[in-house]
Formats: structure tokens, sequence, C-alpha cells
């Protein structure tokens, strides 16, 4: 194929591209001190009175990307009347980039386009407000919007008196291509250059300001917009929603009627989460008085999907008329308090645990806002159910899950049902008869009247066995008073490894009455690694015990949450594989006798500031089977070759002063009767690697000046990499793969990749078959300035056009696509 006919290729589909915005990581130069505008009395009171409880409707952003048009707004709109979450409470109807033409009319307005919305905004405004909903808009405080269409930067006052004169009723206000130089007082000149032409425009029209919290609009934005993106932009994963709560959750104090602080809309119902995730999404979203915007599509939605985002008792937390976001009660390793007033005097408290594992959350009720009270009584927004709690509210939360009470003083005429918390907590197991774990299980009686004949039961897969080891039953239970019981478990030979659900319930009495509570606890199981030799970080292991957050897998240890770290570097080596820890840590794996033999390299990760040495030891069960001897950051890595022949537990022990980044680099465990010329598991396929030159990669706009260079300045494999440089936000480059390539059998495609100066999202695209189909797939997260990392794509993601199946042993091109302007460094593109 010739250059040509790629670029051609290129050009149309870039015109459905589905961009990304550019979160830009903004701080204020020195010297330069913004002054946030006072809010004025006026300016609040507007807000008040169009925003006076969070904003709650429906954004295609989410769901759709830029394939927005009359049909989907019309239809969702009908849904949401005919599902009833218009009747409780959803009424804004927004559309989101990519609705316009690209360029203006001749008297310098916006033009929808005329394809997607036929009978223009103001058409679908009509029909939008005839259902008795709201109608919103996307622009945005730059020359073009995220997606490449006309921005409103110099155009302030004509397009909001556009959007007026359409019907619009709501305006989501962007910060793509802004040409700015960061500074505060920057964003606020911007901001505020709409505020005051939607002021002009006459009509109420809610103002949402999205600039991903660059510059901390909490601190000026009031009496500016009626709420403002404290984040970067949501994906539909539990790492991104983890991290988000994270960031908004502090930012109580700026949180009212009429200015608002925006997570960013709703997953719920994507696919993305689980139930359980999706429901701390609504519960936390309510507790800390976010709007709440849907992101799915409606008209297909689940019967659960629709129950989540339609739960009218945490719809009525959100929407609480006293407009306080919950205050952080506390918030302690992975496990957080949250409590906001409510309108009438109760509380909404959330117990939310992020960890991977069930776990008790609770505060005392005086640590709260509460009033003293000789009980309360607690009502679960998503279970129903109620219970009567004296000192403690309290629960056992499963892992990523949130319980949400509705939290009253108690009258003395209930009879409401004692609170019991039941806990678990159970090591890794091992199958077999020759293995026992050990579980523990506390029933606890949080409520003001005593159990009586309180007993635990434990229910496990078939096959399983589960005995006591101490008392499972107690005659009575006081207040705060628990029942601790210790158990040993034993798995079945042939248990997969994986998780397995085990329910623990108290059985009692109170007052008259026999009743339950269950909780349940996911074991994990581990076994021996299969036969082979494989690649350490996919082994599961049996423990981990870390110095500093989770240890990574395949990257270094970032510090906090999963997943943040980098590619591992070690005296300037990048490795792709590998397991980032922080000292001191220890990572223990079960072998059980199958395996021969540990290869790794070690060393002090470059990103850790300069610290004292690491020491990195192998032990085959008891025994040191290598050591390093003490290894210092910046030094090359040290390999460590440990006999394991016959050996039951393996284990990583690093030591030094805490947190230094320890990292083990391209560990291959052997295991059953591989041997040292068998290829490492999981297989990779180098499709391009960048030693002989650019492997035929080209730039797909080259009239925007990019260009890509071999480099030996970042590499994953060999000497070299490639370094691409793309001066406008937004470009394809990519290379015809070999005419043989066949990548039956492997699952998706990977490249590891550097930036520079600035940070970047993409996407992958392949091109497959006779006709060059385009098949792409959704970006991937967002990797900030000088940062690294793999980024992989499954097949299973890459989307074809309809009627086109994706053909592995067809593909002819492959692209990447990334979002910004500047410099990126990729290495080893490959099938996986
Ligand atoms: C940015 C915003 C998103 C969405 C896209 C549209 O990324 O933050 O919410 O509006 O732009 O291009």
């Amino acid at each position: 194929m010739s250059v040509e006919t790629l670029e051609v290729a290129m050009h149309s589909r870039f015109r459905s591209l589905r961009t990304l915005a550019a979160v830009l990581v903004l701080a204020a130069p020195a010297g330069v001190v913004a002054t946030a505008p006072a809010a004025s009395a006026s300016a609040d009171s507007r807000a008040a009175t169009l925003v006076p409880t969070p904003p709650m409707g429906f954004n295609d952003w989410n769901a759709f990307g830029c394939e927005v048009d009359e049909e989907l707004i019309r239809e969702t709109a009908d849904k949401m009347v005919a599902s009833g979450l218009a009747a409780a409470g959803y009424e804004y109807v927004n559309i989101d980039d990519c609705w316009s033409q690209k360029s203006r009319d001749a008297d310098g307005r916006l033009v929808p386009d005329p394809v997607k919305f036929p009978n223009g905004i103001a058409g679908i405004a009509d029909y939008i407000h005839g259902k008795g909903l709201k109608l919103g808009i996307y622009g945005d405080a730059g020359t073009l919007t995220c997606a490449g269409y006309p921005g409103s930067l110099g155009h302030e006052e004509l397009d909001a008196r556009t959007w007026a004169e359409w019907g619009v009723d709501y305006l989501k206000y962007d910060n793509c291509n802004n040409q700015s130089d960061g500074s505060q007082a920057d964003y606020i000149r911007r901001y505020t250059a709409m505020r005051q032409a939607l002021d002009q425009a006459g009509r109420p029209i809610v103002y949402s300001i999205c600039e991903w919290g660059s510059s901390r609009p909490w601190e000026w934005a009031r009496g500016v917009g009626d709420l403002w993106r404290t984040t970067g932009d949501i994906s539909d994963n539990w790492e991104s929603l983890r991290s988000i709560i994270a960031q908004n959750a502090p930012l109580y104090p700026y949180a009212g009627p009429g200015h608002w602080n925006d997570p960013d809309m709703l997953e719920i119902g994507n696919g993305g989460m689980t139930d359980t995730e999706y429901r701390t999404h609504m519960s936390t979203w309510a507790m800390m008085a976010a709007p709440l915007i849907i992101g799915t599509d409606l008209r297909t939605a689940s019967a659960q999907t629709l129950a989540i985002l339609g739960n009218r008792d945490i719809i009525a937390i959100d929407q609480d008329p006293l407009g306080r976001q919950a205050t952080v009660v506390s918030d302690r390793d992975g496990l957080m308090v949250l409590d906001k007033p409510l309108a009438g005097g109760d509380h909404a408290i959330a117990l939310y645990n992020s960890t991977d594992h069930l776990a008790t959350v609770g505060v005392a009720a005086a640590d709260t806002g509460l009033d003293p009270a000789r009980g309360y009584r607690l009502k679960d927004v998503w279970t129903g159910r109620t219970a009567e709690a004296a000192t403690t509210i309290e629960a056992a939360v499963p892992a990523h899950g949130t319980v949400v009470y509705r939290v009253r003083a108690r009258q003395s005429h209930e009879s409401v049902p004692p609170a019991v918390t039941v806990d678990a907590t159970l090591p890794t197991v091992v199958p077999g008869a020759d293995s026992t774990a050990a579980l523990t299980t506390t029933v606890t009686d949080r409520g003001a009247q005593p159990l009586q004949r309180v007993r635990v039961t434990v229910e496990a897969p078939a096959g399983w066995v589960v005995a006591p080891t101490g008392a499972d039953r107690r005659p009575r239970l006081g207040t705060d008073q628990a029942l601790k019981t210790t158990w040993t478990v034993r798995a079945p030979d042939d248990t997969a490894a994986g998780d397995h659900p085990l329910t623990v319930t108290a059985h009692y009495r109170w007052g008259r009455r026999t009743t339950t509570t269950s909780s349940v606890l996911v074991a994990t199981v581990v076994t021996p690694p299969p036969a082979g030799r494989r690649a350490l970080s996919k082994v599961l292991a049996y423990s981990t015990a870390n110095g500093l957050g989770p240890v990574e897998l395949d990257q270094s240890n970032g510090g906090a949450g999963i997943g943040d770290g980098n590619l591992i570097t070690i005296g300037g080596r990048y490795f792709n594989r590998g397991i980032g820890t922080a000292a001191p840590s220890e990572i223990v794996y079960y072998l059980g006798g199958d395996c021969t033999r540990l290869v790794t390299q070690a060393g002090v990760d470059d990103e850790a500031p300069a610290s004292d040495p690491a020491t990195f030891t192998v032990y085959a069960d008891d025994t040191v089977a290598a050591t390093s001897g003490p290894v210092s950051s910046g030094a090359a890595p040290v390999t460590l070759d440990a006999d394991l022949t016959g050996v039951r537990w393996l284990r990583l022990v690093t030591s030094g002063t805490a947190g230094t980044r320890t990292d083990w680099a391209d560990p291959v465990l052997t295991c059953g009767d591989a041997g040292p010329g068998d290829p490492v598991l999981p297989l990779r396929q180098t499709i391009f690697s960048f030693e002989d030159g650019t492997d035929g990669f080209t730039i797909a706009n080259p009239g925007t000046g990019g260009a890509v260079t071999q480099s030996p300045t970042f590499h994953t494999d060999g000497t070299s990499g490639l370094r691409v440089e793309t001066p406008v936000p937004g470009n394809w480059f990519g290379a015809p793969v070999p005419a043989s390539l066949d990548l039956s059998g492997r699952s998706g495609l990977a490249f590891d990749m550097r930036t520079e100066d600035v940070g970047s999202v993409g996407e992958i695209a392949v091109q497959v078959g006779d006709a060059m189909t385009w098949c792409q797939a959704g970006r991937w997260a967002w990797t900030n300035p000088h940062s690294s990392r793999t980024v992989t794509e499954s097949f299973d993601d890459i989307e074809c056009p309809s009627g086109v199946t994706l053909d592995v042993s067809q593909i002819r091109v492959v692209w990447i696509f990334l979002n910004t302007g500047g410099v990126v460094h990729i290495d080893h593109v490959r099938a996986e």
C-alpha cells in the first residue's frame, strides 16, 4: 500500500475519531497570585435558584463518545421519562462534544451538524422541553473542543447568545486547546468571560465548568460556575473510580447550593465494574453531593442499572436541601467514613471499603455530627434493612463496597433489631488435605440490646471442610461485646486457583425474635504454578507485604494506589516485566515442590530518591537461595539465580530504608520439566522492535509537522526505540505489518511508552483484510508527563464496523493515536 492510500484512509477516519482531553497538570508560575473574585450575593442566589441541589440528568460522552445524534438524545429522553428516572429527579439531557460542524458559518456562528441534528439544536430543545426536561450543550474555553470542533475562546458572547436562542438550559464548558499560560488568573479570565456572556444572553443556563481540576477551581469558581470538575476524566474501571473518590472527597468545604464539586459523570451500567463497585460509585457521589449525570445507554440499560440509578433513598441523600457535601470523618488503610448532615437532623453515614478484602468500617457516633442520643436508627439505603446502634455505627463491608446508612436518633417507641457486625479474615488457601488455613470470624453486638443464643455458621463451597477450633456460640452478647471464633478451612485437592465465596452467618435472638446477619468472605485459592518458564509477575502470590502502597506487577511501586507506578527502571534500563515493591517487603509464592529455578534481576528503581542501599534475598522454604548484598540506587541490576528444586514456599524479601523502591526485574520461574531453552510464558510476539530503524512507521498527517525517528533514549528490548513528535494534539502514527504476520492465539496488542513534558492518552487501531478496514479500540488510561508504562489493548476491545469481524491473521497495518501534542517514546510493539 502506498503512503497516499494510507493518508486518505487516515483522513476519513479522523472525522469520526473519539478524541480526548489533554489533562494538563498546571501550576501557577511562581509570583503569580491569582485572586478569586468574591462570590457576589447576587451570583450566589442566581446559582442557588438554578441548581439548589446538584444537577441530575444524562450526558452521552461516557457511553457514545462522538457518536451523538438527535435520535439518541430523543430516545434517551423518552426512556428517562418511561423508566421513572425523570420522576426520580433526572432532568437534564446533555449533548457532549461533536455536535457541531467543523467550521462556523459566515456570521461566525456555530452550526449544528445537519446529519446528526437535522432539526438543529433548537429542534431537539423543543422536543426535550415538551417532555418536561431540559437540554444541555457542550462548548470549550479554547480554540477547538477536545475532539477538534470549534471552541468558544474569543466567541463567548455570540456563542452564549446562540445557545440561549436555541433554548439551551445547561452548558458544559471544557478546557482543550486553551492557549493558556497555565496560571490560575488565565483560567479565571477564560471561564469568567463565558459567565458574563451567559448573563448577557439573558437565559438561565446552568454553567458547568470542566477544566479537570487543573487550576483548583474550588478556590475561585464559586459565583462563576454552578459546578466545576475537580479531576481528570473518569473511566469505567475501579482504579479510576477509587482515585477520583480520593481526590474529590476532601474538597467538601467548597461545595454547597449553586456551587458544587463535580467528580465527573457516572459510569454505572457501562460494564467495566461490578455492581458492588457501581453502588459505591452512586453512594459516594450522593455523599459528595455530586451531580448525578448518567453516562450509560439508557435505552438498553439493565434492570439492575436502572435500580442503582433510580434508588430513591440514595437520590434523596444527594439531593438533600441542606446541600452539604459529606465531611471525611476518617480515611485510614483504604477505609473511609463519610458524614453528610441532612435537612431535618438526619445524617447519612457512608462506610466505604476501597481495599480488596472484606473489612469492618465504623465510627463512634460521638465522632460524627450526630446529636448525642441513647441509640441510633440506621436504615441501609441499599438493602432497606433497619437496625439500631448504641454507640458505634459500623458494618463489615465487602471489598470495593460501600454501606450507606440514613441515621436518626432513636425514638423511644421503636422496636428495631440491634445492629450486628459480622466480620471475617482468612489468609490465602492452599488446597489439599495436608494444608489448613486459619479463619477468624467476629460477631459484634453494636446494638443497645443484648443478643441471646448467638451462634455462628460458615457456608463454604461443596467439598470444603470448615471446622471451629474455638467457641462458635455464646448465650448472650451485650452492647459492644464480640464473639471471636477461630476455624480451620480445608479446600479439596482439585480446587481451582482464584476466588471462592464463603458466607459467614450470625444467628441470634433479640427480644422474642430470631434473626441472622451474614457477610460474604472471598477466599483466594493458590495452586502450584503449572509447568513451564513463566514471568513471575503472572504467578498469583500467596501473600504480599510492602513498605509503601500495594506491590505492583509489571511496574514500579508508585506508593499509593494500585497501578500508579512506572515501568521498572534500574540503572537507566527499562523493564516491562517485573515486580515493584518498597522496602521492607515480602512476597510469598506457593510452589508445592513443583518448580526448579528462579532467575531475576534486582535493583533500586531510578525514580526513587537517592537513598541507602537495599538488599534482595530469595528464600527457598527457610533457607537463603540467593542474595544480592547491598545494591545502591543508580547501580546496574544484579542477577540472582536460585535453585528451587523440591521447595514448597518461595519468598522474595527486600530490606533497606523504609520506602526505598526495590524492583525484581524480569523474574522468570521455571516449573515442571521445563528447561532453559523453553520460551518465557505468556508468549509474546514482537511486531516492531525498532532495532533496525523506524520499521516503516509514518505519521498519518505529515502536514502537521510530526516526525518519527529511531532513538536510543527509551527501549524495553534491544538497544533502541521510536521517538515520536506530534506538534498538534491528535495524530496517528503507525506502519504496515510484515505480510506473513499471523496473531492467531494471541489476546491483544501491547507496547511500552515513555512521555516527556506532556502526558498523553490515545487509542490503538488496526486495518484488516484486503479492504483495509479500520478497527479501533477505546482510549487507554492517561499517562502523566515524565512517566512510562505498558499500554495493552485486548483484541476483544477492538471494534470493527458492523459486518466486519477482526481476523487477527489478516492485520495489515497497526496504528497508534496520541491525543496530545508533544514528544513520546515507544518500543516493543507486540502481540501478547
Ligand atoms: C474532555 C472532557 C470529557 C468530554 C470530552 C469530549 O475530555 O473532560 O468529559 O467532554 O472532553 O471531547
